[in-house]
């Protein structure tokens, strides 16, 4: 039961829309702001100077509590632009968030109070390789959805995100999870090159020839190494797939427990068929009160607020949803290190604000990554300056 009323709110509160940014007066700029606009003018933007453009890149997000005031956005259209902005950045100690598609929930993970964002969504260019390996080269900033349209007709398959409106390099950079899942692995697996801005304003490729421990590394170390540009995909041939969505009625009260069961069943029966996979979504609708409000009214210290609102104000409730997963994810736990069926592993892209995602790698995996970040980042600019994303410093 508290696993469906948890699922409920996740869906109800944390499902953003924009919020309007308040327009600031001044029209100075920080320095950190001012040294980009000298060199990339057409590139800068604040809320005061190309104020629509800031706006539009600072709201698009996934949740509304993810957006920042960032002292001005920084939209490269060339690879080289970032790499030279990266260098200034670091050499001028200045803190800065770095945008794919905005789709995480963490407030910080791809944008910042007062800092520079960086917002790659210009660097979105995506092709099919001509060399006949089947690889596709994606630009980091690109979302799944325009990749899905572009290799359309293409009759190829590859591990990209579940919904349509994830970046690409944030969807792989924390593993990566596909609807391929069974048969390939986690999106970062089907990674053939990375194309990496490092601190230095260096452009590198990392594959299994070049870069071979930032190769790995990247493969669900996060951002913590560099910014990834360019992200190349193996792909394979695929025909049509069956697929859909079955909406049911959570009514009446044992519907829920009902469709976990045959959920659990379905993966039981099919747990070594890599051709399947199932999910379960309750849906909530707007409208006339949804059929799972009933679930809102048995939840300690919420009953008084359970009313239609509009999505811009349900913001304030952000805390009280971290609240509440924290509490399940902590009893979840505890259950299922009672049973001895736990597992350390935490999805970083899944991951709460909460957790330590890296402790579940393993000790020497961490280690590695801390080897890596300190080889091709010798300065820990990510580490430091990037305050956004789960960093290599945690304890475990
Ligand atoms: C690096 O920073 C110093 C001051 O800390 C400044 O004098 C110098 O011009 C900067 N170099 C670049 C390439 O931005
Ligand atoms: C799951 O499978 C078992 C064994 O076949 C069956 O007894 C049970 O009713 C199934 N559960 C559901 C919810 O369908
Ligand atoms: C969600 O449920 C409402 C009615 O409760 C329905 O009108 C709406 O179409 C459903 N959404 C989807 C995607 O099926």
């Amino acid at each position: 039961m508290a696993f469906r009323h948890i699922l409920s709110n996740l869906l109800i509160l944390l499902a953003g829309a924009p919020r309007l940014i308040a327009q600031s007066d001044s029209v100075e700029l920080t320095s950190c702001c001012q040294a980009l606009a000298d060199t990339f003018p057409d590139e800068i933007s604040t809320s005061t100077l190309r104020s629509s453009v800031y706006e539009k890149s600072n709201t698009r997000v996934w949740s509304a509590s993810t957006i920042l005031s960032p002292a001005c956005v920084f939209q490269p259209t060339t690879v080289k632009n970032l790499a030279a902005a990266v260098a200034q950045l670091a050499n001028d100690s200045c803190e800065f968030a770095i945008k794919s598609g905005g789709y995480n929930p963490i407030a910080g993970a791809a944008n910042i109070d007062a800092g520079v964002a960086i917002d790659l969504n210009l660097l979105n260019q995506v092709e099919l390789r001509t060399d006949g390996g089947g690889v596709i080269s994606l630009g980091a900033g690109a979302l799944w959805r325009d990749v899905y349209d572009k290799f359309e007709n293409e009759g190829i398959g590859f591990a990209g995100s579940q919904v349509g409106f994830i970046g690409v390099s944030g969807l792989v950079l924390g593993g990566g999870y596909s609807y391929f899942q069974a048969s390939a692995g986690w999106a970062a697996d089907t990674v053939v090159n990375f194309e990496v801005v490092l601190a230095s304003g260096e452009i590198v490729n990392a594959n299994q020839a070049a870069n071979s421990d930032l190769f790995k590394a990247l493969k669900g170390g996060g951002g913590n190494f560099g910014i990834v540009t360019k992200v190349f995909l193996q792909t394979w041939e695929q025909g049509t797939l069956w697929a859909g969505i079955k909406w049911l009625s959570i009514q009446p009260e044992d519907a829920g427990p009902l469709l976990l069961g045959r959920l659990r069943n379905f993966t039981v029966q099919n747990n070594d068929n890599t051709r399947v996979t199932a999910s379960v979504e309750i849906n909530l609708s707007s409208g006339a009160p949804p059929t799972a409000r009933i679930d809102f009214v048995n939840i300690d210290g919420v009953e008084d607020a359970i009313q239609l609102e509009s999505f811009a104000n349900l913001e304030h409730y952000d805390d009280a949803v971290w609240d509440i997963v924290e509490e399940w994810t902590t009893e979840v736990s505890k259950a299922t290190d009672e049973l001895g069926m736990a597992d350390p592993f935490v999805h970083l892209n899944f991951a709460g604000r909460f957790q330590k995602p890296f402790c579940g790698y393993g000790a020497d995996n961490l280690e590695f990554l801390r080897e890596v970040a300190g080889k091709y980042d010798p300065d820990q600019v990510f580490q430091e300056l990037v305050p956004g994303g789960f960093k290599l410093n945690v304890e475990c």
